[in-house]
Formats: structure tokens, C-alpha cells, sequence
């Protein structure tokens, strides 16, 4: 289904991505702990004004004896690293996929179970988020609000998280963790581009000219680096949640989604607090324990009743029985890289992986349900666990019904 090049775009892309990104990160994280940690300047060090602090690291066979220091005009070293383009290509390559794997087809973003969006609807959607999402972070962090970082902070994750209900309403689950990951990684990035470097354009600027290193500049700098250091461990996860369908395929995603990522912000603030807060390991299980809780809680299947209710309607039935066992984690409405969409797939012909070609019948789709491995189509990879064992007889009639009443339709020829 996939031309050659799109696939060898997506693996490119991708590994660019995940390469770009855990350089970034760890260069975040890395100059974050150690602001968090420079020794502030102490009396001894009074014949030197321009310390703003220090420490020292062991790595390599030797001692890393780090200063922070205040910079003069006339003393700009030769070789100053920026860090920026760890962050650019991350955001570049990030786009180029968003691109490649779901805006080339807008379909592969919605529920269509819940949105009547077209696919062009779909993608301006999507797009559309990541710049209002901009928009708002940065308007609001520049008003007077960030006075009172407190509430600003309060202020960004409901904005945050009204997006994901929002959006919730329209994408599948997996599309919305992974939209919800480029917002915040689009905001990240362009803190880097407009305030981190965009300040340290205009110091340097000044102290080629002549002028006192403005330290103001730095700290307005310093506050968006802040917020990108907390958004690391919500993105990261976001952007893995692919690999977590469980958490997705399931009606309450906007509520799991809102534990992940704030508890995720918890984890890297007792992380920071570690040298000055003797119970943050301790909290950090606490943390984790909690969120597992809550997400246990909210991926607690609804109560049969709902079956019982559909008794008359097998498709309907069936419906909920693909919900329920997580079959639309692997299977979204349309077509995806993971698993073939299952519309009219019933009554078709299948081209299967060596080559033959099948009805998918009745007895085609018990069997590729049962032991999927017995029967793999063409351009997947054998990923399906198989069911035997794992569903009634009754369930296996009423997923064949549903999958049936979304097959090739009467009116197909
Ligand atoms: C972990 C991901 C995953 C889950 C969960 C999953 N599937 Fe699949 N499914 C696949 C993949 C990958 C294929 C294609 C490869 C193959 O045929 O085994 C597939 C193939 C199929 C096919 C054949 C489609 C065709 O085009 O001929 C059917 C039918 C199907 N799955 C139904 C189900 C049902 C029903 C469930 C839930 C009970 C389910 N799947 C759960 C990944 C998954």
C-alpha cells in the first residue's frame, strides 16, 4: 500500500528524529542540573566578580572544573558553542513525519467513529493546533502573567489539556497523544528559536558593541529553558505512546493522557529536588504508584450492561467487543503503518504476505482472528497476538458480525 519511498522516507526521518531528539534532551537536562546545581560563588572568591558559580564533574579519567561566568566584550572566546541545532532538527524532522504519516492522509488522524471531518479538515486541524498552541503559551508568558509563574504554569497545562479534550473529540487516540507531544515539542523548539537564542543574539550583540552583559536577557532566556526542561519527560513519553496502544484505544485517553503528562512533571521536579528534599526518591514511587492507580482505574473496561443492551444488534455488539479487546489500538478506522484498516476487508479478496490470493470470508476472518499467524497479509509484519483462547465463541460471532457490517457493502461490486 506504501510506495518504496515513503517507507524509506518514514525510517530515515525517523531515526533522525529519535537521534536529534536524545541529543537535545540530554543537553537540556544536562545544562539544567548543573544550573540547578553550580556552587554559588563564595567570599574566598570575591577578587572574582564575574563568577556567577561553579562545580566540578568526573568523567573520562578527569575532572571537569566548570564556571559559570559573566561575559565581557573584550574577552569573547574564539569557539563558543550555541546549541541550537540539535533542537531545530529534531522540530524539522518531527514536521517532515507528522507530514509523511498522517497529513498526507488526514483520515489516519480522526475517529471516525465520532468525527465526520474530512481529511483535509483533519490535517488543517492538526496544523492548526500547533500554531494556536504557540500562540497561546507564548502570548500568555509574555502578558503579566508571568509574574506569577505559579499561575501561569496553572494557566498553560488547562490550556494544554482543553486542546486534548478538544482534539479528543476528533482524533483517535493515538493520533491525539502523538499531536498532543508535537504541540508541546513545537513549543519547545520555538522557545529555543524566538527566546533562547534570539536573547543570546542580542547580548552578544550588545557586548560586541561595547555594552555590560545584560543579565536580564539571560533570565527570560532561562525561564523558557525552564519550561522546556519540564516538558522533556511528557513529550518523550507522548511521542513513545505508540508503542503503548493500552493506554490510547480507550474512551477515557484525554483523562490518561492529563495523568501521564502531569505526572511525568512531578517525576523531573523531585528529580530536581533531590539535593534539597530528603524524601524525593520516596515521593517519586509515590508519584508512579498514584498515576499507575488512576490509569488503572480509568482503563477499567464499562460494565457489561451496555452488552445486554445491544443483544438485538450483533454488529453493535461486536463494536464493543473490538473496543474492548483492544483490537482498534493496532486497527484505526483507516489504514496505518501497524495494522491494515478493516473496512471492507470482509467479503474482499486478500493478498497475503507469500503472495496468494483469498476470499475473506467467514471462515478467513475467524481464522485471522484465532491465529493470525496462520494468514498474514501482505506489507505487514506478523505483529498480531493471536486470540484463541482468549474470546468466547459468542464474542467471536459478534466481531465477525461487526467486522462484516463494515465489509464490502451491497452496493460495492
Ligand atoms: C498488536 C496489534 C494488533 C491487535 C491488538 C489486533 N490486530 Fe488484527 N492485525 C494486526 C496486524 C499487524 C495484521 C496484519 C498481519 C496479519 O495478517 O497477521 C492484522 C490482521 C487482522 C485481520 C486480517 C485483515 C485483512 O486485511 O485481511 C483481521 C480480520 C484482524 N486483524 C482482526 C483483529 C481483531 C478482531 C482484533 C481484536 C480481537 C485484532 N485484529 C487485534 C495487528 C493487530
Amino acid at each position: 500500500m506504501e510506495s518504496g519511498w515513503a517507507d524509506w522516507a518514514g525510517i530515515l526521518l525517523r531515526f533522525a528524529h529519535v537521534l536529534a531528539a536524545i541529543m537535545w534532551i540530554g543537553n537540556s537536562l544536562l545544562f539544567t542540573w548543573m544550573e540547578l546545581n553550580l556552587i554559588a560563588p563564595r567570599e574566598d572568591d570575591e577578587n572574582d566578580p564575574d563568577l556567577l558559580g561553579k562545580m566540578d564533574m568526573l568523567h573520562g579519567g578527569g575532572v571537569f572544573h566548570l564556571q559559570k561566568r559573566v561575559l565581557h566584550g573584550d574577552a569573547i572566546p574564539e569557539r563558543l558553542h550555541w546549541f541550537k541545532w540539535q533542537s531545530y532538527t529534531t522540530w524539522i524532522t518531527g514536521f517532515l513525519l507528522l507530514g509523511l504519516l498522517f497529513h498526507s492522509n488526514g483520515m489516519t488522524l480522526l475517529d471516525a467513529t465520532r468525527s465526520d471531518l474530512s481529511a483535509h479538515g483533519a490535517t488543517a486541524m492538526s496544523l492548526g493546533g500547533l500554531v494556536v498552541g504557540w500562540l497561546f503559551y507564548d502570548l500568555l508568558w509574555r502578558s503579566p502573567l508571568k509574574k506569577f509563574p505559579a499561575a501561569g504554569v496553572v494557566v498553560s497545562l488547562l490550556g494544554l489539556f482543553a486542546a486534548a479534550w478538544f482534539l479528543g473529540t476528533h482524533f483517535n487516540g493515538r493520533a491525539l497523544f502523538l499531536q498532543i507531544g508535537a504541540m508541546m515539542g513545537t513549543c519547545m523548539s520555538a522557545n529555543v528559536f524566538v527566546h533562547i537564542m534570539g536573547n543570546q543574539h542580542k547580548f552578544m550583540r550588545a557586548l560586541r558593541e561595547g555594552k555590560p552583559h545584560d543579565m536580564s536577557l539571560g533570565k527570560a532566556a532561562k525561564m523558557r529553558s525552564l519550561h522546556n526542561h519540564y516538558m522533556t519527560f511528557p513529550v518523550l513519553f507522548l511521542m513513545l505512546s505508540a508503542h503503548f496502544p493500552k493506554l490510547y484505544a480507550t474512551e477515557t485517553k484525554v483523562a490518561v493522557l492529563i495523568v501521564c503528562v502531569l505526572a511525568l512533571m512531578a517525576v523531573k521536579h523531585l528529580m530536581n529536588m533531590r539535593y534539597h528534599f530528603k524524601g524525593w526518591l520516596v515521593s517519586i514511587f509515590g508519584v508512579v504508584a498514584g498515576a499507575s492507580a488512576i490509569i488503572a482505574f480509568l482503563l477499567k473496561p464499562e460494565p457489561a450492561m451496555a452488552m445486554t443492551d445491544l443483544k438485538g444488534d450483533p454488529a453493535a455488539a461486536g463494536r464493543l467487543v473490538f473496543e474492548r479487546q483492544g483490537c482498534n489500538a493496532c486497527h484505526l478506522d483507516s489504514m496505518s503503518q501497524i495494522a491494515p484498516g478493516l473496512h471492507g476487508v470482509a467479503g474482499s479478496m486478500q493478498t497475503l504476505a507469500d503472495g496468494s490470493l483469498i476470499l475473506a470470508d467467514d471462515a478467513y476472518l475467524r481464522r485471522s482472528i484465532l491465529e493470525p499467524q496462520a494468514q498474514v497479509v501482505k506489507g505487514y509484519a506478523p505483529a498480531m497476538p493471536p486470540y484463541a483462547g482468549r474470546l468466547s465463541d459468542e464474542e467471536l460471532d459478534l466481531l465477525v458480525a461487526y467486522l462484516k457490517s463494515i465489509g464490502k457493502t451491497e452496493a460495492g461490486q
